[in-house]
């Protein structure tokens, strides 16, 4: 059904998920609006293969004919025109969402899916001007998304379920691991499961419980290392419920509950501590800092892909 993907949108989110469908074999068209962002997604893309062919992931000859399947256009007539399904990953600015909706729906082939990659747009205010016939579903990816396999589905009430099937079938043929939605809820799933863990995080840092690196070593070293095969209701139903109860009426009292960003996050913005962006957020970085560490983590993430590829 799907043969040809037109990513709109080749930022952080865009250029990953081209790259993950042009691995996976599907001939990729990717549009932006500017021939400038469309030259760096590229440039992108060949570095992040690069380090799938340095890790003996993909061979040279792969790398190639993965590129070779990628188009690159400010054409988004051209880009819209020949998509079996058109996945849009533009900023979260609901006017700029529904203006290229406008567009898409002009251009697009009668029988062409749309996709949003949105992380908080209900669907129903994603397709308030435009519904497309029903054609249209949220594809959330995760962060970098040519190596995180979660991608969250969201369809209406009256969204075809043979649609949602054929959804799901493409993103397990390129590796892919598609949750379904039952229902609509702000944050989706894997959002809403990370603020909440993340509240808790700068809270206990903000009260000076533990320094931040402590805090992160916590989990990674712990409950994060069971998560990555070990989910947290299994978790649950391993420790036995009657424990997890006294767990939770004990813990849960003490959590915190503030409704907004946590007041740590609040006083770093306020200096312009922004993270890795601004050089200094919890910790500090420089440069050729952050690039070592992005490049570690990435490497992490391919060893982690791998070891679950040979265990699920
Ligand atoms: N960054 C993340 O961690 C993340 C994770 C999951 C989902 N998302 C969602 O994915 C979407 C994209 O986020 P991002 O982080 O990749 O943003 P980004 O700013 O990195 O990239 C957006 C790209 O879209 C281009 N663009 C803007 N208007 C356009 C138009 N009309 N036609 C074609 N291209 C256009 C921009 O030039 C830019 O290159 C958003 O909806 C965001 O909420 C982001």
């Amino acid at each position: 059904m799907f043969k040809t993907i037109s990513v709109i949108g080749s930022g952080v989110m865009g250029s990953g998920i081209a790259q993950s469908f042009a691995v996976g074999g599907y001939s990729v068209i990717v549009n932006d609006i500017k021939q400038e962002f469309l030259d760096k997604a590229k440039k992108n893309i060949h570095e992040n293969l690069n380090l799938l062919v340095g890790s003996g992931d993909l061979t040279e000859a792969d790398r190639n004919a993965a590129l070779g399947r990628i188009r690159f256009t400010t054409d988004l007539k051209e880009a819209a025109g020949e998509a079996d399904l058109i996945i849009e990953a533009i900023p979260e600015v609901i006017d700029l969402k529904w203006n290229l909706y406008d567009d898409l729906a002009t251009y697009k082939k009668p029988d062409a899916v749309v996709s949003s990659n949105t992380s908080t747009f209900p669907i129903t205010k994603l397709t308030a001007r435009e519904s497309f016939d029903g054609k249209f579903i949220i594809t959330h990816f995760f962060n970098p998304a040519n190596l995180v396999p979660l991608v969250e589905i969201v369809k209406k009430k009256d969204t075809d379920l043979n649609l949602v099937q054929s959804v799901k079938n493409l993103l397990l043929s390129i590796g892919k691991t598609p949750v379904v939605l039952k229902k609509e809820i702000n944050g989706f799933i894997a959002n809403r499961l990370q603020t909440a863990l993340m509240r808790e995080a700068f809270s206990l840092v903000g009260q000076g419980v533990a320094d931040a690196d402590d805090v992160d070593k916590a989990i990674t070293a712990g409950p994060g290392f069971r998560w990555a095969f070990v989910g947290p209701t299994r978790i649950a139903d391993f420790g036995g419920l009657d424990t997890w109860k006294r767990v939770f009426d004990n813990i849960a009292p003490d959590l915190d509950k503030s409704e907004g960003a946590p007041e740590l996050i609040n006083k770093l913005v306020s200096t312009h501590k922004l993270g890795t962006k601004t050089g200094e957020g919890l910790y500090k970085y420089s440069g050729d800092d952050v690039r070592a560490q992005l490049k570690k983590r990435d490497n992490y993430f391919l060893e982690l892909g791998r070891i679950k590829k040979v265990n699920e």
